[in-house]
Formats: C-alpha cells, sequence, structure tokens
C-alpha cells in the first residue's frame, strides 16, 4: 500500500437492504487526486455508497477499483484497514478515554510505527489541523469544529492514499462550517489525495469539489465537472 494518490472506480454497484435497492447500479469515476462531492437527500444512500468505498459493507453486485486494484467485486472485499483510507465522520467518532494525540497516534499505532516517528508525525498532523500544542488534552475538553479537527489528523497522519466524508460539518453551527469546508480544501488541495466528499449541503460540495455527482433513487442522476 503506497501513499500516493489513486484513481477510484466503481461500475454498477448494487446494495439491497430486504427489499429495498438502495443502490441500483451505480457508477463513479474519481481521477486521482481530485474530490467528488456525493449530494442527494437523507436517505438517498450517500452512507451506503461510502461504507462500499471503505469496505465496511460488501456490495451485492459491481465492481470497487482503486487504481489497477479491485477492492470489491463478486469474488473480492479487501478489508477497511486494507484500503489505505481515512475517513471523517458527522459525529467525529472520537476514543473520549484517549488523549487528542492518542486518538490521532492509533492508526500509525496499528500500522506498526515505533513511537518516536509516531510523536513527530502526530505533531505535524495537530499542526497541519490548527490544533498544535494540544495533544495532551481530552478531545471532550474541545470545542465541536476542534474535535473534527482531530478526526481530521487522524484521517491524514497515515497518508492515505483515499479520504472519505460523510457530512463532516453537519453537526457544526453555519459560520464555523463555511470556514473549516474551506479549511477541508484547502488540505484536500495541499495533500492531492484523492477523496469522496458526501453532504446534503450543495454550498459544500461547490467549495470543495472538482466533480459534483447527484444520487436520487439508487442512481447517479447527475454529474457536474468544474
Ligand atoms: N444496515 C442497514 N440495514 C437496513 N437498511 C439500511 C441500512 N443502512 C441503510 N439502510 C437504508 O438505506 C437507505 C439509505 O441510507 P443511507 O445510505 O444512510 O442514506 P443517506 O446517507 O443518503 O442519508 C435508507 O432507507 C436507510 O434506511
Ligand atoms: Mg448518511
Amino acid at each position: 500500500m503506497d501513499s500516493a494518490s489513486v484513481s477510484i472506480r466503481v461500475r454498477g454497484l448494487r446494495q439491497t437492504f430486504g427489499a429495498q435497492a438502495v443502490l441500483d447500479g451505480v457508477d463513479l469515476d474519481v481521477p486521482a487526486g481530485t474530490t467528488l462531492a456525493l449530494l442527494g437527500p437523507s436517505g438517498c444512500g450517500k452512507s451506503t455508497l461510502l461504507k462500499l468505498l471503505a469496505g465496511l459493507l460488501k456490495p451485492d453486485a459491481g465492481r470497487v477499483m482503486f487504481g489497477d486494484e479491485t477492492v470489491a467485486d463478486a469474488a473480492t472485499c479487501v478489508p477497511p484497514e486494507s484500503r489505505g483510507l481515512g475517513m471523517v465522520f458527522q459525529d467525529y467518532a472520537l476514543w473520549p478515554h484517549m488523549t487528542v494525540a492518542g486518538n490521532v497516534s492509533f492508526p500509525l499505532e496499528m500500522r506498526g510505527v515505533g513511537r518516536r516517528e509516531r510523536g513527530e508525525r502526530v505533531a505535524a498532523a495537530l499542526a497541519r489541523v490548527g490544533l498544535d500544542g494540544m495533544g495532551a488534552r481530552r478531545p471532550s475538553a474541545l470545542s465541536g469544529g476542534q474535535q473534527q479537527r482531530i478526526a481530521l489528523a487522524r484521517a491524514i497522519v497515515a497518508e492515505p492514499r483515499i479520504l472519505l466524508f460523510d457530512e463532516p460539518l453537519s453537526n457544526l453551527d453555519s459560520q464555523l462550517r463555511a470556514s473549516l469546508c474551506d479549511e477541508i480544501g484547502g488540505l484536500l488541495a495541499q495533500l492531492g489525495t484523492t477523496a469522496v466528499y458526501v453532504t446534503h449541503e450543495r454550498k459544500e460540495a461547490e467549495a470543495l469539489a472538482h466533480t459534483i455527482v447527484t444520487l436520487a433513487h439508487g442512481r447517479v442522476e447527475s454529474v457536474l465537472h468544474r
């Protein structure tokens, strides 16, 4: 697994829950180093599609490729930890019993990175998201916006080849949302990591994305290149 960004290619992706076809033949292309925003109303299958990219769900049909590698199809389902991903969720998903630095360090520990290098990389990731010097604190001692920055630092610390965002700003007030949205856009441009950014806010999609895809009724309704 290398840290250079890769393209994402999705073909004929289907996911059913009971009798409901939540995704009914979805095709997507995300060129390496670009950001695709996935728009659509609540319940249209955005999080489901993101989980399929992450390997948290196995598709009923179709294929997901990262570069030349098939990560999911009828025969294959590469586990999330082997996909080279960073993820950011709406609810931050931080571990409350760990310090800020402990949260950010976790993906490096999973990869067996030594203590000294972990310390350096955690400090660099925290600095990138504007949290220098906050490592020893508990997440609960920080504001919502700062907590989402911790999650962002944790997502980028291991230099993933793909970043996945699931409505990361929806729990924040509108002013903070706009500024953090700009920062995430700046960070993605700097890092050059391929990203899929789920939102139901068109404004966020327009601020961040090279391509805006709208989902409806389990299919891609429109693709806008910008
Ligand atoms: N694990 C699951 N089991 C059953 N139904 C699910 C499951 N996950 C999602 N769904 C259903 O799939 C649809 C799409 O959900 P989701 O992908 O979360 O939508 P979105 O993120 O766009 O709001 C919804 O109708 C939801 O209830
Ligand atoms: Mg969702």
